[in-house]
Order: structure tokens, then C-alpha cells, then sequence
């Protein structure tokens, strides 16, 4: 499981559980680049972390292109970019704002493997991101739910088209990030009241899941859980 100057991109690598990997990742001494859309984000993260930061919006194919054009080569591709995920109830059903959630989280991550797997060197891996929402979802949760879904399914596919590369996912179940805002701390508690594991996820504990599915050389199509039993509650 050495990773020491293997080339980690971490997409949505600025904030959260994306920063968490690249984190860990570059404390094992891989050579490690992050990727977000804001100056601000990419400049403090790359900072802080002592990394290279590439501002990049993951919904322009053509920047995507462009920024994997311009790295080179590459070990491993992780996946996390996000934004806050609004609750859709049916009756609110919004097209465009559906296809904007599915326009960062899953073609955003497609058109980020198109570019990136050809770049990918033996022995490499593509980790992505999905949710115990798709498995468990609550009223208003179809549409984050369905993108769930879409990238379970879109994992294993591409974990065939592309083998060797290894591809898998990673499964957070509710985990403390910015993403839920500054507001969150009761619905972080009571979600924690009501898992096995009696606390919500840290960023570290699934940062932890994308280090062992990089490092990990004969794991592939496999969505790993890390949500401290919420499939069980
Ligand atoms: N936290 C949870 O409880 C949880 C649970 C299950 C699944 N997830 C999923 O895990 C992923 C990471 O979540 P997180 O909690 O780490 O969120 P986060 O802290 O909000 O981080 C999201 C990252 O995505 C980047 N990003 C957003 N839009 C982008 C764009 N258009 N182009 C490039 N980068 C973009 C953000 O940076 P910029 O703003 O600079 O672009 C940021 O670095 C998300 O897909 C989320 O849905 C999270």
C-alpha cells in the first residue's frame, strides 16, 4: 500500500472529505494536486497543504480536457467534488435544477474519466463518490438519490471498460464537512443519536476509504461503506 510519489488528483480536493484524502494522501508522501472551481478554495488548500492547486470548473468538458492535457501522467484520479444537495419533494420537481445536481456529480465525474484514464499509469486507480442516500433515502431525496444510484452502477461499468485501472467508489453515510453549512449542529446530533456507532462520520474516517481503495491493488467495481451503520439503523 506505498503510495510515496505516486501522482494523486483529488476533484473537489479544496474542502471537506476531498481535502481530508489529499490530506492523508500526501502525509504518505504521494505527489498530490487538488482541483476546485474557486481561486479562493484552490490558493487556501494548496497552501495549507503544501500541494499544487488547479482552479477548475468540473461541469466545462472542455476545461476538464484541458486541465488533464496540461498534468501528464497520473496515478490516481479521486472524485469528490459536490455541492449542497437541496431537497427536491416530487411536487417541487425542478428539470434544470435536477440536471445541474446530476451535471457536477455524475457527468462531471464521467467527463473527469474520459480525460483522466488515458493518462493513468499501470497499476492506477479511479476512486469516485456516492452516498447511503441511494440505499436509504428519505421523502424529497430522489433526486440525490438517483445520482447515488447512477455512480454504484457507473463504478462497476467502468471498473470493467477500464480494467486494468482499477475503479471503485467510496460510500459516505452523513459526515461533519462545509457542506452542510454552519448550521447544521443539530441535524449532525440527531443524526448521530440514531446510527449504531453513536456519532456521525469524520472527514479523516473516509478520507481513510479512499487511501485503502488507492492503495489497494486487487480491489475493483467495489463501493466501500463508511457510514458508521446507517444502512443498518
Ligand atoms: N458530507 C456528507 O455527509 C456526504 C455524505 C455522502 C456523500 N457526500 C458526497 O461527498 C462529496 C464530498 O462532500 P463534502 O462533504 O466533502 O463537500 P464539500 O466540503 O462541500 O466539498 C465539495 C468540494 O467540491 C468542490 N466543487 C464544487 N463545485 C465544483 C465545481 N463545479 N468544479 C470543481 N469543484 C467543485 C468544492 O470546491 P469549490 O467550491 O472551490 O468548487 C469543494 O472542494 C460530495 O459529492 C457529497 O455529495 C457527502
Amino acid at each position: 500500500m506505498d503510495i510515496s510519489k505516486e501522482r494523486v488528483v483529488v476533484l473537489g480536493g479544496t474542502s471537506g472529505i476531498g481535502y481530508a484524502t489529499a490530506e492523508a494522501a500526501a502525509a504518505q508522501g504521494a505527489e498530490v494536486i487538488v482541483v476546485s472551481s474557486s481561486r479562493s478554495r484552490v490558493d487556501e488548500a494548496s497552501q495549507a497543504l503544501d500541494v499544487v492547486g488547479e482552479v477548475v470548473d468540473l461541469t466545462d468538458s472542455d476545461a476538464v480536457d484541458g486541465f488533464f492535457a496540461g498534468l501528464g501522467q497520473l496515478d490516481h484520479m479521486v472524485y469528490t467534488a459536490g455541492e449542497s444537495l437541496s431537497l427536491m419533494p416530487i411536487a417541487d420537481f425542478d428539470l434544470v435544477r435536477a440536471r445541474g445536481f446530476f451535471g457536477l456529480r455524475y457527468f462531471g465525474a464521467l467527463t473527469a474519466v474520459r480525460a483522466a484514464a488515458p493518462r493513468i499509469r499501470a497499476g492506477g486507480s479511479i476512486t469516485l463518490t456516492t452516498g447511503t442516500a441511494g440505499d436509504r433515502p428519505t421523502a424529497g431525496w430522489s433526486v440525490a438519490a438517483s445520482i447515488c444510484g447512477a455512480v454504484d452502477s457507473l463504478t462497476r461499468a467502468l471498473a470493467v471498460e477500464l480494467a486494468p485501472i482499477r475503479v471503485n467508489a467510496v460510500k459516505p453515510g452523513v459526515t461533519r464537512s462545509p457542506m452542510w453549512g454552519a448550521d447544521a449542529g443539530a441535524f449532525l446530533d440527531e443524526t448521530a443519536g440514531s446510527l449504531p456507532l453513536g456519532r456521525v462520520g469524520e472527514v479523516t474516517d473516509v478520507a481513510d476509504a479512499y487511501l485503502y481503495l488507492i492503495g489497494q491493488r486487487f480491489t475493483t467495481g467495489t463501493i466501500l461503506t463508511v457510514d458508521g451503520g446507517t444502512l443498518l439503523a
